[in-house]
């Protein structure tokens, strides 16, 4: 089992990056067996997709870099790096860029809701950024994904072009990459906004209250709690009830996932009761598990020696398994290298 994923380092770690990515990326890296691996990136080239301040991105990459290991990534156990220190990341993407179709790339919907309706106006790097995804990931022989449900659709593009890369250039017996699953998590796997229960929680939301990120302290985690959107019903006693209360949903899903139980029982538990009552509860556990974790954080992130060389290990690391697929991709399109 090889095991990859990434994170853009743009704004703080939320709750969403959290619950439905980081905390199976470290569980993954807990149970890995000896025959596989784990590599865990800062999508930093990504980064640059989007109007972005070149100040803020240095910092960003070392922060979400402390971030990822105060959630539990162990340097020691799994690979950490940032795409710009492997440049097999861009390399491959533009080997694989004769093989993405447009049509493909304009179907995705992440395109179509960041461009909106100027897509004139976007960068090329913003239309073909699954592409770079298709090689973050086809770069590793990776077999497994962790991510959120927002991510499906650029994994399936990364089915897709591995395929059709294999098909057009390699034999059936001897394919050059590996056709990577996503791994979703059944709960979690898409947080909402605490704002509006039709929005996923997300970096680019221009309302602080819509997230809890994880630099929030206590005070900060329970009063974004406190004010989170809500209907006037108490909660329900089943999880039916909840079917057309998406923010009632949102806040029982959250809880549910942060004490490692189901919405069925944390309804069993707390049905009846008003948000009143149950908000506080969802802080409390809000606080315990994140408490630990902002702490670590605090302490690890203005260490910059240390996470230099923690990124710089990762990187060497990631350059020298990234070559053997990087060369036979070269090697099938007929591109002389000497
Ligand atoms: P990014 O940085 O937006 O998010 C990182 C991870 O967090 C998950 N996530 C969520 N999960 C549940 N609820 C939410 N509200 C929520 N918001 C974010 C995302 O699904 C993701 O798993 N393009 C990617 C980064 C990337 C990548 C890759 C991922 C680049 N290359 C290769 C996997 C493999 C992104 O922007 O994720």
């Amino acid at each position: 089992m090889i095991v990859v994923s990434g994170i853009q380092p743009t704004g703080n770690l939320h709750l969403g990056n959290y619950l439905g990515a980081i905390r199976n990326w470290v569980k993954m890296q807990d149970e890995i067996d000896a025959d596989g691996r784990c590599l865990f990136f800062l999508a930093d080239l990504h980064a640059i997709s989007q109007p972005h301040d070149p100040a803020e991105l240095r910092t960003g990459t070392l922060e979400m870099a402390a971030a990822l290991v105060a959630c539990g990534l162990d340097p020691s156990r799994c690979v950490l790096f940032n795409q710009a220190q492997v440049p097999a990341h861009a390399e491959l993407q533009w080997l694989l860029m004769g093989t993405a179709r447009m049509g493909w790339l304009n179907r995705m919907t992440q395109w179509k809701d960041k461009a909106g309706k100027n897509r004139e106006g976007q960068s090329a790097a913003l239309f073909s950024y699954p592409v770079l995804q298709a090689a973050d990931v086809l770069l590793y022989q990776t077999t497994h994904v962790p991510v959120g449900e927002d991510q499906k659709q650029h994994l399936e593009l990364a089915r897709d072009i591995a395929q059709k890369f294999n098909n057009d250039f390699a034999s059936e017996d001897e394919p050059v990459f590996t056709l990577p699953d996503p791994f979703i998590p059944p709960a979690a796997a898409r947080i909402m906004s605490l704002r509006d229960g039709s929005k996923k929680m997300s970096k680019s939301d221009p309302s602080e209250m819509s997230r809890i990120a994880l630099a929030d302290d206590a005070d900060t985690m329970a009063q974004k709690v406190k004010k989170a959107k809500t209907d006037p019903e108490p909660l329900p006693s089943e999880v039916e009830g909840l079917s057309d209360r998406p923010e009632a949903l949102n806040l029982v899903t959250i809880y549910a996932a942060l004490a490692n139980t189901t919405p069925e029982d944390v309804l069993a538990q707390h049905g009846g009761a008003g948000f009143g009552q149950f908000k506080p509860a969802l802080a409390e556990v809000l606080v315990e598990t994140l408490g630990p974790i902002r702490n670590r954080f605090v302490d690890l992130k203005d260490d910059r020696e240390q996470l230099d060389a923690i990124l710089a290990r990762g990187a060497a690391q990631a350059r020298e398994l990234g070559t053997p697929t990087l060369d036979a991709a070269y090697q099938a399109l007929g591109l002389v290298r000497g």
